[in-house]
């Protein structure tokens, strides 16, 4: 059965290009078009009911189209997925503070399908701060965002805010629609953290770790694919967020504990991928440590462990799943983190061995669990390895 989308289509000049969008998805999948009236001033609905086949409704209740086949409510159930193309400053503020007052606003606003939104503008209303609040509020509920490309745009002025290639859009709807077939963790609230922690010294400095983010991302873009509504958390890092997940930045250990907390309760499946700094320097000082003569001494204080909290504080239905990156002593130290911050089960992995740890696309890892004997993994990609860890907490949730 043919995949289906939803193309919404609101005001701007960048309709024209939505036409080839239409056009190539056309001839792949089923294609449902609606428009704002501003769209539909740039361009004929006819177009596009060429294109497709199929009526672009004229407005939210229209009397010459059986009402069940285009209602808000039939087209966002319908929609495998759905593109807005282009999106304009106005729709994204209506869809960020919930407002519904014509068909395409009211679907966004009923759908649960993964929404790809490509905003297309002028540069100043794009980096204006409403535009720019808007859209990570969007992107924290998991809609995923297509960053618009620099270019001369229709007004004359030069910047940001032209609608990116129809092949870029394409490309990334596909891999949307891919990533949300096996549905194996439908209903499963799961949460990932991240990355690395930094923690200040003083406004120009600050402590941190190697944790490119990989593992946890992997795992948050493998766990959204199978169904999963999914919470990532992350430190810092230059990955950009798989689509779908609802993204939580955070910077230091703290900030990390606060979202942990913040999500715990909804919950069903915690995995702590983050390399969290466990100390913390005593004091961030107000303003740069200036250069002096002699050696500088730096305190550090403990950080809250945020695995060890939710060990604590689990409830019989939710499974914890920590990790643990060791030097050496791999399976003893593993073993006692696993007992000792009370997890159901625990990835270990060595610095010491080849392809495994910081930065890389690898892995290698040793699962570990309370009454079972650990199984050592060979080396594989952290997308496979991220696969095999939810298998396993699938199976741990499943006895729960
Ligand atoms: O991000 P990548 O470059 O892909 O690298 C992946 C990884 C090496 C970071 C990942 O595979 C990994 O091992 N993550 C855990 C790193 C770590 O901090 O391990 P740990 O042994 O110090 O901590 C044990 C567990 O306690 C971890 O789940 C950690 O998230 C958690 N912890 C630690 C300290 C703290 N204050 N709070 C915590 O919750």
């Amino acid at each position: 059965m043919k995949k289906k989308i939803l193309v919404a289509i609101s005001g701007g000049i960048a309709v024209y290009k939505v036409a080839q969008l239409v056009s190539n998805l056309s001839k792949k999948y089923e294609i449902q078009v609606i428009m704002t009236k501003h769209a539909r001033a740039f361009m004929s609905p006819l177009t596009f009911e060429a294109l497709t086949g199929r009526a672009v409704p004229k407005a939210m209740f229209t009397p010459d189209v059986h009402y069940d086949q285009i209602s808000h409510i039939h087209l966002a159930k319908w929609a495998d997925i759905i593109i807005i193309a282009p999106a304009t400053a106005n729709l994204i503020a209506k869809m960020a503070h919930g407002l519904a007052d014509d068909l395409l606003s009211t679907t966004m606003l009923a759908t649960r399908s993964p929404i790809l939104l490509c905003p297309a503008m002028n540069t100043n209303m794009l980096n204006h701060q409403a535009t720019v609040a808007n859209l990570e509020l969007l992107q924290n509920r998991g809609i995923h965002i297509l960053e618009s490309e620099r270019g001369l745009l229709a007004c004359g002025d030069f910047g940001s805010g032209k609608l990116p290639e129809v092949s870029i859009i394409q490309e990334t709807a596909e891999k949307l629609l891919e990533i949300n077939q096996k549905q194996d963790l439908t209903g499963l609230e799961i949460t990932v953290t991240a990355g690395p922690t930094q923690e200040a010294l003083d406004p120009v400095r600050f402590i941190t770790n190697h944790s490119s983010g990989i593992m946890g991302y992997s795992i948050a873009e493998a766990a959204q694919a199978r169904g999963a509504t999914v919470n990532l958390i992350s430190g810092p890092t230059n990955i950009t967020a798989p689509p779908g997940v609802s993204l939580i930045k955070v910077i230091s250990a703290r900030d990390m504990f606060d979202a942990v907390q913040s999500v715990f309760s909804e919950t069903d499946i915690l995995i702590k991928a983050a390399a969290v700094a466990d100390y913390r320097p005593t004091e961030t000082f107000r303003n740069k440590i200036k250069k002096q003569e002699g050696d500088l001494q730096v305190k550090f204080v403990r950080n809250p462990d945020i695995l060890a909290w939710a060990g604590e504080h689990k409830q019989a239905h939710q499974v914890l799943c920590g990790f643990a990156m060791e030097t050496e002593d791999l399976l003893d130290n593993a073993k006692a983190k696993l007992q000792k911050k009370n997890c159901d089960m625990l990835v270990a992995n060595s610095l010491r061995d080849e392809g495994a740890g910081f930065g890389a696309t690898t892995n290698v890892a040793t699962l570990l669990w309370p009454n079972q004997e650990p199984k050592a993994l060979t080396l594989m990609s952290k997308k496979d390895l991220s696969e095999l860890i939810l298998d396993e907490l699938l199976k741990i949730k499943k006895v729960k």
